[in-house]
Parts: C-alpha cells; structure tokens; sequence
C-alpha cells in the first residue's frame, strides 16, 4: 500500500532499494516504542505526523515522498533519492517550517539508508555516499520560496553502515542514525534542508528536538522545566518551591546542564511541624502522633501523659494535673508537682541546727527536684507566728536547695522556730495546687544571752559616731562579740551594714555628715545569738565638727603618697638599667631560637628529615635568600623568550650555562624595575623557599640573580607548562594510569613538603609544573605572595584571599591551614586531572560553592574516572580535618593502584548497583545496610535507634542533620559528629550514584 505523492518512487525501490517498506515501518515503530527521551521536547517528528508532511522537493523529480500506512492506518512518511547513474545531482529536499518555541539550542536527529556504491554496478564516479544538511532561520513561519543560497550548512552526512544487494537479499536493514546540532537559532523558527548530490538514500525518519532539564521534585522540593544555555559550559541556577507542608532548610537548587540533567543539588526542603516525609510528600502525623520539628524526622507517638486528638500536631497536649515547664522538650512526658518531702529530723548543737529529710515519694516524672526552707518564729500561740526576717543565716541557702538538708546559723537562743520544707521542681509553678509542705517545730531554749539593753551615742563627728552599751543580763555563757548593725534611716529599704566589736564601745567610721543612721546591735555567744536589741538613732555631725583630725588624716596620706612615688621612681630607674642589656640578650637569643624551631602549624620534625624554615623569621630578606639560593651571575644565563607574565614580572624561558657543565634550559622570573623593598622582599620569599626543597617533584632552584638588575629568579624549565592548560589542551589523550602517575608524582612532592612541615596553602593543578617526560612538580611558593598572584583567590569575609574551590572549608571559615587542608586541595587537583583540567564546580559562584560544601555536596567523578580514584577524592574531602588521608596514605595508595592496574577498570559509571559493586578498594568501602554503615564507624550501638525511628535504608539517612541524629536517641555529642560526618560522605557516594541512576 503505497501512496506516491512526490515524484516516481517505484524506479527507486526497483532499482536500488528493494526494501519492503513495512519493514522498515516495523523498525521504526520498535525502535520509537522503547525510546524515551523525558528530557527532550520534540518539535517535529516525521513518525508522528499523521497527514500529509507536505515537505518540497527541487528539482520536483529529484527526492520521492513515500508515505505507507502502518497496521494502524498511520502514515509513516519516507523520502528517497537514487539518481546514482546521474552525473551533477542536485536535490534538495525541504521541511516545512518549524517553531523554535523555548529553544536556544535545536537537535536533528535524522534516521536513513544508504547504498554502497561498490554494490552498485557501473557507477564509479557518479554514485555518492553522502548528503548535505542544511539550515535557514526566519521569522516568517509561512511557506517562502526555496532559495538553497539562503541556507547554512549544518555538515555533511554519511553512513555509518551502508547497504549492499546482498544485505537487500537477506533482508537485512542497515539505518543509521546521525544527530546534529542546529543552529544557534535566533529567529522564532527555522527549515531543514537536505541536498543529495548523487547518492542512494532513503530518511526514514527526522526528529528535531531541543533539550530541557525536566520537571522534577528534588528534597522535598519542586523544579520547574528548564532549558538548559546556549553556552555548554555554564549551567543555569533553578530554585526550587517546596512541596505542600514542607519549609525551606536552605533555599533548594538545582543546576540545570546543557544536556538536560540536573547537576549539584543544593539546599532542601524539610517537611513541617506535624508533617513527615513519606514518598517525595509531607503527610501529616496521626492523632496521637506528633511532629514538633521542622525536618525529615517522622511523626512520633506522644510522649506519657499527653496526647493529641488532631491530625498534623505539632505537640501533645497533657492531660490534666500534668504539665510542661517552658524549657521541657515537646519529646518529654508532661510531669505534675512532687508530693511533700518526709522524714524531717533535726540536730541542734549551739551555734547551728541541722535539718535533713527524705525526698518525696512521688517526684512527678522529674529530676530536677529542688527544697525551699521557710523559717516562721511562733509564740505560745501557734496560729500566730510571723517569718523569721532576715537574722537567721543558712548554709548552703534556704531556697534553690538540690541536696535534702541546710544548716542554719545565727539563731536565737531561748525561741520556738517552726521550718516549713517545701519539695519543688520545674512544673511547680504551673499547679494551682498548694504547695506540698512538711514542718518541723523547733525550740532553741538553751541558755543563750538575753537582749543586749540600751545602745547610747557617746560622741559624733562629721564621719563617726562613737556608740557604747551594757553587757546583757542574762549570761550563762561568755559573750563571744557583738554585731552592730546600721543603716542611714532614709535609705533602709536599700542596705545595711554590719560591723563587730569585742568591747562594749565601737566607733563606726565612713559615715556621711549631718545623716540620721539607726543602730542595733545583737550578742553571740558559744550557744548562738541574743535577740537584736531595740532600734536606736543617732545623727552624725556637719562640716565644723571635726575639721582638725580631717587634716591630719590628709598629711598622713599626702606624706605616704609623696614617699611611694619616689621609691617607685628609684626602682624603675634600678630596674630600667640593670635590665635593658638582659631584655635585648634575651629578645636576640629568642629570635634565633624562634627561627630553628618555627615549624608551621606546631609542625614536629621528622626525625633525619630537614625542617623548612620561615624567611620571614631572619630579619634580613637578604640573609635569608643567600643562605637557601646560590647567587647567579647575570652573564650566564641567556633569556630566550617570554613565556608568561607574573605579578612582579615577565616569566622567560632560557639557558643557564655552569662551567663545568652541559647548559641547561631554565625559566627565568624577573622583577621588573620600579619596585619597592616590600615587592622585592616578597618576590625574593619564594626563592627562599624553594631552596630549602630537593625533591624530584618539587620545582628546583637552581639560583637567583641579586646583586644586579634585573632581580632574578632561575628554576629547572619545565617544557609541557602548568598542569590545567596542559590537560586541557590533550583532552582524553593520556590513559589512567598516565594520569595516575602525575598523580602519584604530586602527592610525593606534598608528601616531601608537609614531612618538612610546609603548608603550600594554593596547592591546584595551575601551581603544577609538567616536564617533558610527563612528571609532575609542585611549583609556586611563598604563601601571601601566592595567593596575592592567584587570579583565583578571593576574599573572605574574614578578609583573607583564598582560592574557594581548592580550599578546605577550616581554612576558608577561620584560615586554619595545615596539611591536612593541602591534602583537601590534593583531592580538587585529582579531580582537576582526571577531568583534564574540568574548572572544579563549573560556573558556580565561590559563594555557592561554600554552601553546597557546607551541605555536603562534593563533587562528581569526572567522566571515565575509576571508582577507586574518586573514592580517595572524597576522603581528601571529609569535614573532619583529621580524618583526610596523610600524603603519604596518598602516595601509598596510589602506588597500590599502579602495581595493580586492574583496581583501575571500574569505572564510576560502570557500577550496576551497590551490592554486586566491585570492593576491590577494601580502604574505601561502599556500604549496602544502615547495619553494615553503623558497624563500619563503630556505631552499631545506635542500630535500633535507627530502624525504631524508620530509618531502614541509606536513602532515608542521606538528609540527616545533627539535630535529626540528635532526635533519634544520639546523645552523646561526639557520637552525633561521628555519625553525620559519615552521612556526609556517604551522602556522596549516594549523590553520584542516583544521579547517574541507580538505586540503592
Ligand atoms: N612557567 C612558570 N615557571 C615555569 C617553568 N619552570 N617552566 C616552564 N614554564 C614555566
């Protein structure tokens, strides 16, 4: 059943083809059927037009439509052109006009035969194997005249099979399939052309498509479609919106990719009070359950005594008579005022009474159970008693106390004390309840003194009254003292105060003038403390009353002054010169100390190993430079050419001619004219540094040029340049084990330099050098001069430069740099050479950057990178300083892989599924259970907490935050870090994996 609607096809299928088209039709729908390309959107698809396509042909009897009807009466449209007999073809066959739509970038895929020319017989020179695609843009999207001088080449197209009369006889089908980028279209739409030229083709099939990161739900999170830039290396930022009842943690991102996948999610969505994930969603919690933190935790039942009759509670209510105090965690069981204390004893002797009791039967679900003492003088009547005042002392308090006894002090003999005690905890408060108490009579009489009587004034002055009074009556003990205690009349309400006296007179001093002040006093004795007796007035005396002692107070004080100064002045002047000469031996031998043992970062030396030594720390730059470089002389050296510009100067590259010896080539860094000491000292550091270093990975000093101008610079040339520009320019040309071996080159020269106890600080594949014989060395020393230089350092907020992406976060957030730090760096250059000098994090901003680090996002394996490789990346990368692997971990691991190049087949993307992953890198293992994760880290303590609050599998853990980890049951702080800075890593390993679709 064919319908001809262009053209005479029947020659064609005679001549070349023969292909039955239903064939072709079966093929089609079969290969169409399991394609699904959810992040493509198709904007036109030959196989899907149900009527006429209605393309044009020029010259009208060139290409042939062929449209056939499938078993479901469904036209599967077919152009053909076999004019190979011909010479000079020149067929254009012309699509209709097709909407760009959202687009910015458009694909063709187009699907075709081809006949061997070879297969054809008498056509040498005439039969093609190849067409032409063409395209033109415009806005107009009404049929315009075919003019082929308007249209742009998209490329030449050939098979990659093509068919022989042999194939046609065994019905084998040979359909290629070509996709091209068209475009960048710019105008609302555009045609596709196709020109043969004399070849034997049959398109089957043109689907024209852009691309889009899809609609997709991501932490709890929604993204919207997103069509991906133009430009394929920057990626376009997308927010997400949080699902119904979830809340923002950090604003949720995605990244969409230019090839529609979304890349390095950032931030989440957690689901809110009373709501708990389940499948992508937040569900509110049950009646009974609760959730009273925002975050992926589940809803939990409510705890004793309280419930919640709703659905979506974000806290159980208490029953009654049960409460929660303000600080009293929603998880805690609503608890109710214990009962009264029991058991109260007493033990007096004479100067204090111990009072101790049990703790009450019921404590209402508390610890945090505490007793107030209250203290009430009763007379014969006891319904009429009135509180103590404030005579009476206790030890420890008498309210607050935690332990069930107090002592108390200062009381009176001959009285009758009541002690109320009274049980208290946090929910006290809340209860309208009176207070559960238990008391205790009590009576002092044990021959104590009796009152103190009459306090008389004896005489005033502007700053003293002089008191004096009788000795009580009453005494079958010795008074030990008396108290006096006063206070300024107006002012009692503010403070008083209290003074002793052995004697029955005292002078009380510090007084104000002319001030009315009251006075009691009180005795003690062995048995305790006499009553206070009545409250006495006396005034003190104004400006004229005391005028003469004043002054001579003043003399005794000035004299004293006068006389103190001048000893000071002696001894400084004593001390000043027999010191100074100790203080400068002493400053001079400290520097020289200072300079054999300033290690960085608290380094310890390795045994046999030298230690580097800061240059900063000779006084002289110069003495420095000249004991770690030889001095050059200039005529020497001949500089050849400029290779590179640095911040003090052009880089040459040149030759260093040593008697004695081959000439040797050599870069050459100059300091260019003009420069200040500073510039000098700083340019002339570097030098310093690399002089101190003799290892073959570490770039070699072969000397500096001081004493004439230019100031020089001269180092080992190294032909290949700096890592990153060389990886990018042979993009894919090494194999693993070449890239392994640079590896393995950088990880030993930074094992040389942190055993020396260096921190490089700006460790990246730019600071890498590569030779002739591909071997790696670690170049650019010199610590704030590097990173001044960097273009890649930024600044902080704590004002440092630093390069973000290379740097572990301890060092971006409070500048701790270490070995540790550079091992961070180790892993980004690792990642930077397995990419072939990938930029690490794309286009992310450096702020973006922090975040997703924060989060514990790290980055991907690049493509192609062996599981082992990016393992050791992500242990360079763990929070935990000292948990990073040491250089020399790194360099013996990677040795490991070298001897053992088989380590190195699985690749990331080859990793079918957890279980059967290859665990050939027992270091760095993949875990398949929450149980085998726990016992990994030595957890497995915490296995229950973990399947009782439903986390069962390493999905569900990947989001947990140390407050989640915290809320199953994890008390011990140590333990929440332990266990969340595992998530973090493991978080990784998942991460990589379900973006390239597995599934745990
Ligand atoms: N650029 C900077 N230093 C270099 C060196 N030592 N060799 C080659 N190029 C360089």
């Amino acid at each position: 059943m064919v319908e001809r609607s262009l053209g005479n096809p029947v020659c064609i299928l005679d001549m070349s083809f023969g292909v039955k088209f239903s064939l072709i039709s079966l093929l089609l729908r079969a290969l169409f059927a399991d394609s699904s390309h959810s992040n493509q959107v198709v904007l036109l698809d030959t196989t899907a037009v149900l009527g006429e396509l209605g393309w044009k042909t020029y010259p009208m009897n060139g290409w042939d439509a062929i449209t056939e009807m499938d078993e479901h009466n469904r036209p599967i449209h077919t152009f053909q052109v076999c004019h190979v007999m011909e010479p000079n073809q020149n067929n254009w066959l012309r699509s209709n006009w097709i909407s760009r739509e959202a687009a910015q970038k458009v694909y063709a895929e187009l699907r075709f035969t081809l006949r061997d020319c070879n297969s054809i017989p008498w056509v040498s020179g005439t039969c093609k194997e190849t067409f032409n695609l063409f395209y033109m843009e415009t806005d107009e999207s009404h049929a315009i005249k075919f003019k082929p001088a308007q249209y742009t080449k998209i490329d030449t197209i050939a098979a990659d099979e093509s068919f022989t009369q042999m194939d046609l006889g065994d019905r084998i089908l040979k359909l290629n399939t070509e996709v091209r980028e068209v475009g960048p279209i710019n105008r609302k739409g555009f045609y596709l052309a196709f020109q043969d030229i004399g070849a034997c083709i049959a398109l089957v099939s043109v689907r024209v498509y852009y691309k889009k990161c899809p609609f997709t739900f991501r932490n709890l999170a929604t993204f919207p479609d997103t069509i991906p830039r133009v430009d394929s290396s920057s990626l376009v930022e997308v927010r997400g919106v949080c699902v119904k009842n979830a809340e923002e943690r950090d604003t949720p991102k995605l990244y969409c990719g230019a090839d529609g996948d979304w890349l390095v999610p950032l931030g989440r969505c957690v689901c809110s009070l009373g709501y708990e994930e389940m499948d992508g969603t937040c569900l509110a919690c049950r009646p009974g359950f609760y959730k009273a933190f925002a975050g992926n935790i589940k809803c939990s039942k409510c705890p004793p005594h309280s419930f919640s009759y709703e659905e979506g509670s974000p806290l159980c209510h208490c029953e009654k008579g049960f409460f929660r105090a303000e600080k009293d965690p929603p998880t805690m069981a609503c608890t109710r005022p214990p009962s009264p204390p029991r058991n109260v004893v007493f033990n007096i002797n004479e100067t204090s009474l111990f009072l101790e009791w049990s703790p009450p039967s019921d404590t209402g679900g508390r610890k945090d159970l505490t007793y107030n003492v209250l203290c009430k003088r009763c007379g014969a009547d006891p319904r009429h008693c009135e509180l103590c005042g404030g005579e009476l002392r206790f030890v420890p308090r008498p309210q607050g106390l935690v332990n069930a006894s107090v002592t108390v002090l200062d009381f009176t003999a001959h009285a009758n004390y009541t002690f109320e005690i009274e049980s208290l905890n946090g929910v006290s408060e809340m209860s309208s309840f009176s207070r559960p108490v238990t008391a205790v009579n009590i009576s002092t009489d044990q021959g104590g003194p009796s009152l103190v009587g009459v306090v008389r004034k004896d005489w005033a002055s502007q700053n003293s009254i002089a008191l004096s009074w009788q000795e009580p009556e009453q005494t079958t003990v010795a008074v030990l003292d008396y108290e006096i205690k006063y206070y300024e009349k107006e002012h009692e309400q503010f403070s008083y105060s209290s003074t002793r006296a052995k004697a029955l007179s005292i002078i009380i001093t510090g007084l104000k003038p002319s001030t009315r002040y009251v006075f009691h006093i009180r005795a003690r004795t062995s048995v305790g403390y006499s009553s206070y007796s009545p409250k006495f007035e006396y005034e003190t005396g104004d400006e004229t009353s005391d005028m003469a002692a004043d002054q001579g107070q003043v003399l005794v004080i000035v004299t004293a002054a006068v006389g103190g100064f001048t000893l000071l002045v002696i001894l400084t002047l004593f001390f000043l010169i027999t010191g100074r000469c100790q203080w400068y031996i002493k400053a001079k031998m400290k520097s020289d100390e200072k300079r054999r043992t300033h290690y960085q970062n608290g380094h310890i030396p390795f045994p046999g190993i030298k230690t580097y030594i800061d240059p900063d720390t000779y006084e002289d730059p110069t003495q420095a430079v000249h004991e770690f470089a030889k001095e050059i002389d200039p005529s020497r050296i001949r500089i050849e050419r400029v290779i590179g510009a640095g911040e003090f100067g052009e880089v040459c590259s040149g030759r260093l001619r040593t008697p004695g010896k081959k000439e040797i080539p050599v870069a050459i860094k100059t300091l260019k004219g003009g420069y200040v000491e500073r510039q000098r000292r700083d340019f002339l550091r570097e030098a310093s540094i690399m002089g101190q270093f003799d290892h073959p990975n570490i770039i070699r000093l072969e000397g500096v040029v001081t004493k004439s101008r230019p100031v020089m610079i001269v180092v080992e040339y190294m032909e290949n340049g700096s890592l990153d520009s060389f990886l990018r320019k042979h993009d894919g040309h090494f194999t693993v084990i070449q890239l392994v071996g640079m590896l393995r080159g950088i990880a030993s020269g930074m094992k040389y330099l942190s055993d020396m106890g260096y921190v490089h600080r700006d460790l990246a594949a730019r600071n890498i050098l590569v030779n002739s014989n591909l071997v790696c060395k670690v170049s650019d020393f010199g610590l704030s001069r590097v990173l001044e230089d960097d273009p890649e350092a930024a600044y902080t907020t704590s004002g440092g430069k630093i390069p973000i992406r290379w740097t572990a976060p301890e060092a971006i957030a409070y500048r701790k740099f270490s070995s540790a730090s550079d091992a961070w760096s180790y892993g980004i250059v690792m990642w930077e050479v397995m990419s072939y000098g990938e930029r690490p994090y794309w286009e992310m901003s450096n702020q973006d950057v922090i975040l997703s680090i924060e989060e514990g996002y790290r980055l991907p394996a690049p493509m192609g990178c062996p599981v082992a490789l990016h393992q050791l990346m992500l242990h360079c990368w763990q929070k935990e300083r000292g948990h990073r692997p040491k250089f020399t971990d790194i360099v013996s691991f990677l040795d490991k892989l070298i001897r053992n190049p088989s380590s190195l087949l699985t690749l990331v993307e080859d990793i079918q599924g957890l279980p059967d992953s290859p665990g050939e890198v027992p270091e760095y293992p993949l875990f398949i259970s929450i149980g085998d994760w726990l016992d990994s880290i030595k957890m497995s303590q915490y296995k229950n907490n973990f399947m009782a609050a439903g986390f069962t599998t390493l999905d569900s853990i990947s989001t947990m935050s140390i407050e989640d980890v915290r809320q199953i049951g994890v008390t011990l702080i140590g333990h929440q870090r332990r266990i969340v800075s595992s998530i973090q890593t493991l978080r990784l390993q998942l991460f990589h994996i379900q973006e390239k679709g597995f599934h745990v």
